[in-house]
């Protein structure tokens, strides 16, 4: 069967915030045995560390909760937008830098902000980026990125698609 839910996260970097994401839904879907609906990715508007593994910070965080992170970087690119159903932009500025690879309304449709599948008092708010932070940094990444994935598994799942 053709996996008719295609989900990519986009950050900075990916090494950090969007990695967790991936790492994230994947381990939901697992979870709920739905492995054969989706294709989940991560990628960054930048090109800074192209091929790396996710930060060890994020890694040590994430296994903590028997999450193994091991995608590569790749950097979001055009054919994203016709490859993936949902494109989801960690913070403002990310979702800026997808937008601004297209004027397709098609493709502008499937671009969302994270926290738009966060709690009411959230909503529309940044994942912030945990890079040059503390520790606690990640950690909250990390609780953030949980609550959205949960929603948006819901979200897609509620869609006919
Ligand atoms: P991410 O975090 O966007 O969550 O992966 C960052 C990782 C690296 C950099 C910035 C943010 N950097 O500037 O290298």
């Amino acid at each position: 069967m053709e996996k008719n839910k295609k989900i990519i996260f986009v950050c900075l970097g990916n090494i950090c915030r969007s990695p967790m994401a991936e790492g994230m839904m994947k381990h939901l879907i697992s979870e709920m045995n739905l492995t054969s609906q989706f294709h989940v990715e991560s990628a960054g508007t930048g090109a800074y560390h192209i091929g790396n593994l996710p930060d060890n910070r994020m890694r040590a965080t994430a296994i903590k909760y028997g999450i193994d992170l091991n995608s590569k970087a790749q950097q979001f690119k055009k054919h994203h937008f016709s490859d993936f159903d949902y494109i989801i932009a960690m913070d403002e500025s990310n979702k800026q830098s997808i937008l601004s690879l297209t004027n397709d309304s098609e493709m502008i449709r499937k671009v969302y902000k994270m926290r738009d599948f966060d709690e009411k008092e959230f909503l529309g708010n940044d994942v912030p980026d945990p890079y040059y932070g503390s520790e606690t940094g990640f950690e909250n990444v990390f609780q953030i990125v949980k609550n959205c994935c949960e929603n948006l598994l819901k979200y897609t799942l509620s869609q006919t698609k």
